[in-house]
């Protein structure tokens, strides 16, 4: 490694939107051009609920990918108050599905299907914890007078901690955390607890969002917060410890959809995650913590082999960031931190 080139093991992503059909063929090269595997969500409309529906899913995203490209969907179930844990075990011992994603009904985007009664899904988390299947958490309460800028504080008192101590042994990866409160939680939970940061989070605060104009494509859930948490962010993220990896939540929506009067939540960042997270890095002075963030936590808490292939990045002049990408299910803005990023992948 020179000052200006870094050369890790190859990435994954712990936490993707691909969505389905013609959006899914326009930004699957996207990530399949970075990272050898991603944790697949399942907040497709209608959802993926069954290890049937998985396999569906999962060949219909191998079959979009480009020519020669080798990426590699690590699927999951979206957890329903009907979620079978027998279906469960089945997909999960067979390799197919690496974690059962948890989304608090109404929290965000297509997530009317999530669960609104914890104690009815117990059943599934005592199969989860028995098996050591990842329980993938949106930590967000969604009840209405609770202030957005707080739902995920309040969500760990009321509702993660008390499901933890409920369910000795239940893995759980705290996703897309966004305030120091979280950050300090998943700190202290051991081996079975961990939580994944996106690269909104690590460069913006709600400022960058809502000072001097609204920007929608800022907007995403949970929310950017007050700026005093990034710091929190970018430490767990830098520090060194393993239960901290990158969970980019990638997630395209058309534009018009963004830009748009009730604008939709989710950042596309995928074509331009690790140009970003290298200038954050360096910024904190970590670029040698970049590879377990990005490539050896993630394999380690999931019990999955490190890619074997290599990435480098190259430091010079500010990148140019690409606009949009165009899909046949219409253009999505690309992730633009507005701030010079200097990194590129080679
Ligand atoms: C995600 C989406 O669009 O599916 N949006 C987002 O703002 N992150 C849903 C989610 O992960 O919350
Ligand atoms: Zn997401």
């Amino acid at each position: 490694m020179t000052e200006d080139r870094i050369t890790l093991k190859r990435p994954d992503d712990w936490h993707l939107h691909l969505r389905d059909g013609a959006m899914m063929e326009g930004v699957l090269p996207h990530s399949a051009n970075h990272f050898a595997r991603a944790i697949i969500m399942p907040n497709l409309v209608p959802p993926v609920v069954t290890g049937a529906d998985a396999i569906r899913y999962r060949d219909r995203i191998l079959g979009a990918l480009p020519e020669g490209a080798v990426f590699e969907p690590l699927m999951t179930l979206y957890l329903t108050q009907e979620t079978d844990p027998a279906d469960v075990r089945n997909a999960a011992e067979s390799g197919l599905v690496k974690a059962v994603k948890l989304y608090p009904a109404g929290a965000t985007t297509n997530s009317a299907s999530g669960v609104h009664n914890f104690d009815g899904v117990r059943a599934v988390f005592e199969t989860m914890a028995e098996i050591g299947l990842p329980l993938c958490v949106h930590g967000e309460v969604t009840r209405p007078e609770v202030d957005i800028f707080d739902r995920e504080a309040i969500f760990i008192d009321e509702v993660l901690d008390p499901i933890r101590r409920a369910t000795p042994g239940l893995r759980v990866v705290m996703e897309h955390i966004t305030t120091s409160e979280a950050a300090a939680y998943a700190s202290e939970g051991g081996s079975d607890l961990a939580a994944t940061i996106t690269v909104q989070h690590l460069m913006l605060d709600r400022n960058d969002m809502l000072v001097g104009g609204i920007r929608p494509h800022f907007y995403c859930l949970p929310i950017l917060k007050r700026g005093t948490h990034r710091p929190a962010l970018i430490k767990a993220a830098t520090g060194g410890n393993p239960s901290f990896f990158l969970g980019t939540d990638s997630a395209p929506h058309a534009t018009d959809t963004k830009e748009n009067a009730c604008g939709c939540a989710g950042c596309f960042t995928a074509p331009v995650a690790l140009s970003c997270l290298a200038e954050v890095f360096d910024e904190a002075g970590a670029l040698d913590r970049l590879e377990g963030f990005v490539s050896l936590n993630g394999p380690k808490y999931y019990g999955l082999p490190v890619n074997h292939e290599q990435i480098t990045l190259e430091r010079g002049a500010p990148i140019q960031f690409p606009e949009a990408i165009e899909t046949d299910a219409g253009a999505v803005t690309v992730f633009n931190p507005d701030r010079p990023v200097h990194w590129r992948v080679l």
